[in-house]
């Protein structure tokens, strides 16, 4: 098992954002983290990639634990926030590199790592253009190859699909597949078509709580629904607690 979370709490003074979460995600899952707006999601993800401190609990990741041994923990995972991380004046290429330095690679293997990366993320053309002149789209893309530069165990993806227009996300899902399978991929989205598509095996968030946790086929067997769409709305319906 790759990530191992027990009791993992976030406390903001007395209001509890997420609430004693336990969950076992195994290696190589493509797992997607749902619930409506301010659920907790980021929260869980920020803790989970040493952001933020938990009030409460832990997590192991690839059997390192995230208060105890958080520098080990860090160097298994990685992370395309919901705020992107690119810097905006250097460009495309630079942008990797700077991540290959970060980690520690030396000059030519974050070389080599950076275009392995533009081929499959389709940055190649852009290369030498600086960041902020890239679209939304290219911009995600941008961040979810960024995090790959590190060869992480567990890559977290918060709203990576966010703006991009069908066809940018469509050509997302299918990096995401290719990557499926050799890194544990743990995302957030809205959009329920891609979850679809992708994950494993599905949890709902509802008020910093894990409300149903299984595959899409699972959930809709319990809840006697016909649709993750339906399942959602019937586990996140505010009078259903
Ligand atoms: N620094 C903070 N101080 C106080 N409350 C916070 C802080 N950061 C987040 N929260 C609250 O924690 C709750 C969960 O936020 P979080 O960002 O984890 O939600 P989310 O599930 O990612 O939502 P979204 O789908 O909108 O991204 C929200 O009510 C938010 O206002
Ligand atoms: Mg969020």
């Amino acid at each position: 098992m790759t990530i191992d979370i027990k009791g993992l709490t976030k406390h903001y003074k007395e209001i509890v954002v997420v609430d004693q979460l336990s969950l076992c995600i195994e290696k190589g899952e493509f797992f997607a983290l749902l619930g409506q707006n301010a659920a907790g999601k980021t929260t869980t993800i920020k803790m989970l990639c040493g952001l933020l401190p938990p009030t409460d609990g832990d997590a192991m990741l690839d059997g390192e634990s995230i208060v105890h041994h958080q520098v080990a923990a860090k160097k298994k995972i990685n992370i395309s926030p919901q705020e992107t991380a690119v810097a905006p004046n250097l460009t495309v290429l630079e942008n990797l590199l700077f991540m290959g330095q970060i980690y520690g690679c030396s000059k030519i293997e974050a070389k080599k790592r950076a275009n392995a990366q533009m081929i499959l993320f389709g940055l190649t053309p852009r290369q030498s253009s600086k960041a902020k002149t890239l679209s939304g789209g290219y911009m995600r893309r941008l961040s979810v190859a960024m995090a790959m530069m590190s060869n992480p165990k567990i890559l977290f993806l918060d709203e990576p699909t966010l703006g991009m227009d069908v066809r940018a996300r469509r050509d997302l899902w299918k990096i995401l597949s290719q990557l499926k399978g050799e890194v544990t991929i743990v995302l957030t989205t809205h959009y329920l078509e891609e979850v679809e598509v992708l994950a494993d095996r599905v949890g709902i968030m509802h008020r910093g709580k894990m409300r149903a946790l299984g595959t899409i086929q699972q959930l809709m067997h319990e809840t006697k629904k016909h649709s993750l769409e339906e399942v959602f709305l019937e586990l996140t319906e505010e009078d259903s607690l």
